[in-house]
């Protein structure tokens, strides 16, 4: 897998991740609704009614950032959401949130890295991961560790950009990802780079059957996905056994 970095230095691509995302953390809600016209919230919904449909007690939520995907899953009445992300400013703005949703006791937002969770194995029913797997430095490390922390028969429930493959979305979606996306996230969130790393990225990374065969390599039974819209996004399922 060809790794992207966002600012394509000498820097290690998870150090360049955690600057980037500390640097728009304060526009990082607006712009995700913005770009994307409101349809991420229906995305993760979709994501949050399979996992309704599966025992889930204790959730985790890898790359958490802002926490709305936790925010959302505590609809789902589980006994505890625990939210991890390597962005301080990011889990700070989701904080904030979660403390003016009054949700504080059952969600809590801590600082740690995807590819070394500090958790004991077999800890959670599900762990899920939004828009955030593009952005591991190491994939395969990222699947183990998922893996370790859930419990027998756990659910992972991933969303992720995935690319339209048909005419005329295909073009549609390659023109607006290529120029109207990096010109309105930098325009908005005042960072250059953010935005065009966005693109750059879902280009870059394994979508549909690739992943799936990457979560089967790493010992996930039923590995599965859904494309969402148009393909624009896909959900991706897989148990531990
Ligand atoms: C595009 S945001 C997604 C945030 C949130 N899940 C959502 O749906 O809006 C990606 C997040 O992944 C986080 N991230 C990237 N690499 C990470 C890693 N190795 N461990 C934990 N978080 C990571 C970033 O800091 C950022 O907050």
């Amino acid at each position: 897998m060809q790794t992207v970095k966002p600012y394509h230095t000498g820097e290690g691509k998870k150090y360049q991740v955690q600057k980037m995302f500390d640097a728009i953390a304060g526009k990082y809600d607006f712009l995700n609704h913005f770009l994307s016209f409101g349809i991420d919230r229906y995305w993760r919904k979709n994501l949050i009614d399979e996992i309704g449909k599966r025992p889930h007690g204790h959730i985790l939520d890898i790359a958490t950032g802002t926490g709305d995907l936790a925010i959302k899953a505590s609809g789902l009445k589980p006994d505890k959401i625990t939210g991890i992300d390597i962005s301080e400013n990011m889990l700070e703005i989701g904080r904030q949130k979660i403390s003016k949703l009054k949700l504080g006791t059952l969600i809590s937002l801590q600082s740690g890295d995807a590819e070394n969770l500090p958790f004991p194995d077999n800890s959670f029913d599900v762990v899920m991961v939004a828009f955030g797997i593009r952005n591991f430095e190491n994939l395969g490390k990222g699947f183990d560790e998922i893996y370790r922390v859930l419990k027998k028969d756990g659910l992972v429930a991933i969303l992720e950009f995935s690319k339209p493959a048909r005419f005329p979305v295909k073009q549609l979606y390659r023109f607006y990802s290529r120029f109207i996306m990096p010109f309105a996230g930098k325009s908005i969130s005042g960072d250059a780079k953010a935005y065009s790393y966005l693109p750059e990225s879902v280009k870059a990374f394994p979508e549909g059957e690739a992943l799936v065969h990457i979560m089967n390599n790493h010992h996930f039974a039923n590995a599965h996905y859904m494309p969402l819209t148009f393909r624009i996004v896909s959900l991706y399922f897989g148990n531990k056994v």
